[in-house]
């Protein structure tokens, strides 16, 4: 799964979405209702990947939009999870924690569709001195280093009537996603003089 983002993630914020009113409404749908999608995504919210990703098919279609080293289209799980979200997690300055508010549902039950909106706010590993303010009502961090990582994200989700997630198109601030890979992971500064002598991710 993800080690480096699992361990490191911290739950500041609940989830915002209530769950219980969903649940009695939506007992009955053909694909993911809105409470078992909520339930899906507070995986992502408690800092949980691996309860997230096990809502995830093996062979998922998996396209990152954008143009960024991380956009293009995923054939499966772990590549997405390497690739992307691990390759993502090492430009983090994971003394800090990174975290994931879903901010809205849209769709599901019926629909085979979903669109989640999320927010991830994070600390990379290059940076100023900055204050990070939480979504919500509670404390304010009080960090010391790092540049701030506050992208959000569109997800349009396909489940599965086994209320399992089969694709996604994640829309997402590429420009951010590019800034943070370029200022942050370590192979990117290099020279003529840097070995290569292990595989990246990505690289095959
Ligand atoms: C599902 O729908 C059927 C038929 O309308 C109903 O009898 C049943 O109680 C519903 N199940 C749940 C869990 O709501
Ligand atoms: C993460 O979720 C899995 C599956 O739901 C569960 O078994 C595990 O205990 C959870 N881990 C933590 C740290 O809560
Ligand atoms: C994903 O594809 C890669 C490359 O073909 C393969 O090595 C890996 O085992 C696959 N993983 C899954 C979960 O299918
Ligand atoms: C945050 O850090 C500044 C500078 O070190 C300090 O003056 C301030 O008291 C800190 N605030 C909190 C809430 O800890
Ligand atoms: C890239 O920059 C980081 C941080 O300044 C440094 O620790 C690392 O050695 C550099 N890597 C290369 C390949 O130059």
């Amino acid at each position: 799964m993800s080690p480096m983002i699992s361990s490191s993630i911290a739950l500041l914020m609940s989830l915002s979405v209530s769950s219980t009113a969903a649940a009695a409404a939506t007992a009955n749908c053909t694909y993911a209702s809105r409470a078992h999608i909520n339930q899906v995504f507070s995986g992502l919210t408690n800092g949980n990947f691996s309860a997230f990703f096990s809502n995830v098919v093996d062979d998922v279609d998996w396209n990152v939009q954008g143009t960024h080293p991380l956009a293009g289209r995923y054939a499966n799980k772990s590549l997405f999870i390497v690739n992307a979200v691990d390759r993502l997690a090492r430009s983090q300055n994971l003394n800090f924690p990174d975290t994931i508010t879903l901010v809205n549902v849209v769709g599901g039950c019926d629909e085979e569709w979903s669109v989640e909106e999320l927010r991830e706010q994070a600390v990379l590993k290059n940076g100023e001195t900055f204050q990070l303010w939480p979504l919500r009502d509670g404390p304010r961090l009080n960090l010391s280093s790092g540049l701030t990582f506050d992208n959000t994200y569109a997800w349009a989700t396909r489940w599965d009537t086994q209320q399992q997630i089969v694709q996604v198109r994640a829309y997402l601030d590429s420009a951010l996603v590019a800034k943070s890979i370029f200022e942050n992971e370590l192979s990117t500064n290099s020279t003529y003089h840097t070995p290569r002598t292990v595989l990246e991710p990505g690289s095959c």
